[in-house]
């Protein structure tokens, strides 16, 4: 082909084509691949050396070999693979404590129904603002909140504004009423479409929230007259080190303190089986918005890849996902003592810096001294990659009202000696910054 040097011609992108920007962090990856030797604790990747490939050569073989014919190698469905929908289906129903509907065929067939498999669970999280929103609509999120989804907001026009926490950083249910009473009284409650939170082992915090929290947070939107959708994002709820914490309370579709709501549960087997798959899901028990999003998804990909969600259904039916479960909260478990005990060890909390040893996940969410700047431009960050550690400036998680002294670090891609390295690193720039 004869490559000519005709200029392109002048190009006018749509609203949503100019609004889109490179994610956030796209700068400080660059960083990281320039720099050689520096540690990333900024990625949110899963561990390469527990990566069940052994299980998806077993399930690979298996519909190869084993299966009756090769529609694993066809297009499937819109909404997903039946089986596939089915597995997790009487899964979620265990998970959310009804042992006796999880057994029940009738029941799960019900829930099957509510399900639509996605590319990655982000893609359902997209489907569900796109449905809703308008460009200039609100939706209170998690404060801190998953970044992504903070940027896919922003890609699609719409406003985050925090749910308010206390100084603990439990949701505050008392501050949230006033916060919607002041919405009212300003006009700005009637462009609020949805409510957002990360419920288990959350990304970026690592905090789970109580059945307390989650039912007065239901309670006071009901109390405000926010009826409004609700999209709970489970994707760690498998990543409890302690196999029971999946089950320590209900997701909002089981639970009656949401009754009325129209309700989006959304998880992942990418976190929990292998991210290279990017199978997510969404149920949603709300019937026009569950068929609006299916229809946007028809005009996305009119089904996510059927070969995926096969091996994914095999796993979850011959156990193999279950057995990996086990292997991977070992792994975090571990990395995650690893990372830790280097920010102990280094000194960090004598530095005044605080946080949380969370149960599950893949993150640990530190608060500097008050005046510290961890953002990307700061003297902190510079010292960071002085000394060859990488970590997400906090304020790149936060709907509104930002503070700048918090950082996630990620213990999902090192292996543990590594992770020791980088938390001593983070430890040697926060003592030059404060030095
Ligand atoms: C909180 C949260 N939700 C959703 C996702 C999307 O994950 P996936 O598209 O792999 O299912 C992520 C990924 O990091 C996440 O951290």
């Amino acid at each position: 082909m004869v490559m000519n040097n005709v200029p392109s011609a002048a190009l006018k992108l749509s609203a949503l084509g100019c609004r889109a920007r490179p994610p956030a962090i796209t700068a400080l990856m660059k960083t990281a691949l320039e720099t050689p030797g520096l540690l990333s604790l900024a990625a949110g990747f899963t561990d390469n050396a527990t990566l069940p490939v052994t299980a998806v050569a077993g399930a690979l073989h298996g519909l190869a070999v084993g299966g009756s014919n090769q529609e694993f190698l066809q297009y499937g469905t819109n909404s997903g693979r039946p089986g596939l929908r089915t597995a997790l289906a009487a899964r979620l129903l265990r998970q959310d404590g009804c042992a006796a509907a999880a057994a029940d065929t009738a029941a799960v067939a019900e829930m099957a129904g509510r399900f639509f498999i996605t590319n990655g669970s982000q893609q359902a999280l997209y489907l569900a603002i796109q449905t809703l929103c308008e460009p200039g609509d609100i939706v209170l999120v998690d404060r801190p909140s998953y970044f992504v989804f903070l940027e896919l907001l922003g890609g699609l026009g719409v406003e985050a504004r925090s749910l308010p926490v206390d100084a603990a950083g439990r949701l505050d249910p008392t501050a949230l009423r006033a916060k919607l009473a002041a919405m009212r009284a300003d006009g700005s409650r009637a462009r609020l479409k949805a409510v957002y939170f990360v419920s288990w082992f959350s990304n970026p915090s690592g905090r789970t929230l109580d059945a307390a929290q989650v039912r007065e947070l239901a309670e006071a939107l009901r109390a405000e007259d926010c009826v409004i959708p609700v999209i709970e994002d489970a994707a760690y709820r498998e990543l409890g080190y302690d196999e029971a914490a999946a089950r320590l309370r209900p997701g909002v579709l089981g639970d009656a303190a949401w009754a009325g709501f129209p309700r989006l549960y959304t998880s992942t087997l990418t976190k929990p089986f292998a991210s290279g798959l990017k199978v997510g899901y969404g149920v949603c028990d709300h019937e026009a918005w569950r068929s609006a999003m299916l229809h946007a998804k028809g005009h996305h990909d009119f089904g996510t890849a059927n070969f995926a969600q096969a091996v994914l259904e095999r796993a979850l039916v011959d156990g193999a996902f279950d057995s990996q479960l086990v292997i991977l909260r070992r792994a975090y478990r571990e990395k995650r003592d690893a990372l830790n005990t280097a920010l102990e060890v280094g000194g960090l909390r004598a530095r005044g810096w605080r946080w949380r040893v969370p149960e599950g996940g893949l993150y640990l969410w530190l608060e500097g001294p008050a005046g510290l700047d961890t953002g990307g431009a700061s003297a902190f960050c510079r010292a960071c990659l002085h000394e060859g550690v990488l970590y997400v400036p906090g304020e790149l998680c936060h709907g509104d009202d930002a503070p700048k002294n918090t950082v996630r670090l990620s213990f999902g891609v090192l292996p543990p000696e590594k992770l020791a390295e980088a938390g001593a690193r983070f430890c040697r720039a926060a003592a030059a910054v404060l030095a």
